[in-house]
């Protein structure tokens, strides 16, 4: 990453983080976090809505993941921290945005026919301009980096051509944001994608250690093949669950090494590999828990946050949204 960059990346407000969204993407967040960067991370409240529709749930939701991401090492005075719905001028940039944008295109994006797919009954027209909506959280604030997992990248390529479009018609306004992609994929405790399916295969980031150990000796899957301890088990293939999430959470190359050599050679079982692993992740929670407790009862600081972050992204999206009105010759009597 060159030195300085405008680091954007936004999290829809359906339900609490998991461990997944804490490897892959929150521990970035906060790497990113460096002098020279300016970061923006934000709840996509509106986005949410495409889908959930119950209006306590999205507000309790979108505190409890502001407390999670301060827990992890979001600092308020280093990132603007903000709510997509304190930026009215999103919404305004958005509409512009789908003038531009064609209705072919948006129904071709891989995410759309995915969304019809798990929301048959409620296709609705937020759903079709989810990606628009998405490219004005991005191009409004200039981002120059926006790292999201990649399920989202068609997204971002679209938020790409629609900068590239409007500035090849109206003249130069917007940056081309670059894209990482969170490749770190963790897996589940049935293997898949944590939290991607339906089904309780994800590790809730403020359970306690004794109730993640117990959820990975009943529910984590290992080799199905290795019937007994001292079967030889093949932890880079058939083990699911628990090697992978190893080499993401155990200290050390050799550590790690020395875990999938005991499991080829039958010296392991998987119920102490099972131990080992939890060690690993309460390495990483505990520290987390405990901050996070201290913010449990905090919710007025945490709008306070949000109040000071949202006045901070409006002022900088409010410069770009002036800049196209004027452009497209949309003028405020
Ligand atoms: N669509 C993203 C997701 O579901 C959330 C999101 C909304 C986002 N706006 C964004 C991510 C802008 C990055 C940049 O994960
Ligand atoms: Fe997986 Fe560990 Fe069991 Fe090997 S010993 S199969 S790596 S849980």
């Amino acid at each position: 990453m060159p030195k300085t960059e405008i680091v954007l990346s936004g999290i829809r407000a359906t339900g609490k983080l998991h461990f997944g969204n804490f490897l892959g993407a929150v521990q970035n967040f906060v790497r990113f976090q460096q002098p020279g960067n300016t970061c923006l991370y934000f709840i996509a409240d509106w986005h949410t809505l495409t889908t959930l529709q119950n209006p306590e749930e999205l507000r309790g939701n979108l505190i409890e993941i502001v407390k999670d991401y301060i827990a992890a090492g979001l600092d308020p005075e280093q990132s603007i921290i903000y709510a997509q719905s304190s930026v009215p001028e999103i919404s305004e940039l958005c509409l512009y945005l789908g003038m531009i944008q064609s209705l072919g295109d948006l129904e071709r994006i891989p995410t759309f026919k995915d969304l019809i797919r798990k929301n048959p009954d409620n296709v609705n027209l937020g759903i079709v301009t989810y990606p628009v909506l998405m490219a004005a959280d991005i191009l409004g604030p200039k981002a120059t980096f926006v790292p999201v997992g990649e399920d989202q990248v068609p997204n971002v390529e679209l938020a790409r051509a629609l900068a590239h479009k409007f500035n090849r018609r109206f003249g130069d306004t917007f940056v081309i944001p670059n894209m990482m992609q969170q490749m770190i994929r963790v897996p589940g405790l049935d293997g898949s994608k944590m939290g991607k399916s339906e089904s309780d295969n994800a590790i809730d980031i403020n359970s306690p250690i004794s109730v993640i150990n117990e959820r990975y000796l009943k529910k984590g899957i290992t080799d199905v093949e290795r019937k007994r301890a001292s079967d030889p088990g093949d932890p880079y293939g058939r083990c699911q669950s628990v090697y992978p999430v190893h080499e993401l959470v155990t200290a050390g190359e050799v550590e790690t090494r020395t875990i999938a050599n005991a499991c080829r050679t039958a010296q392991i079982g998987c119920k102490e590999c099972k131990h080992r692993l939890v060690d690993g992740i309460a390495k990483i929670l505990e520290p987390f828990q405990a901050a996070r407790a201290e913010l449990s009862e905090k919710d007025d600081y945490i709008k306070e946050i949000l109040h000071e972050g949202g006045k901070k992204a409006r002022a900088i999206i409010r410069e770009t949204t002036m800049d196209v009105r004027d452009k497209m010759g949309v003028v405020i009597y």
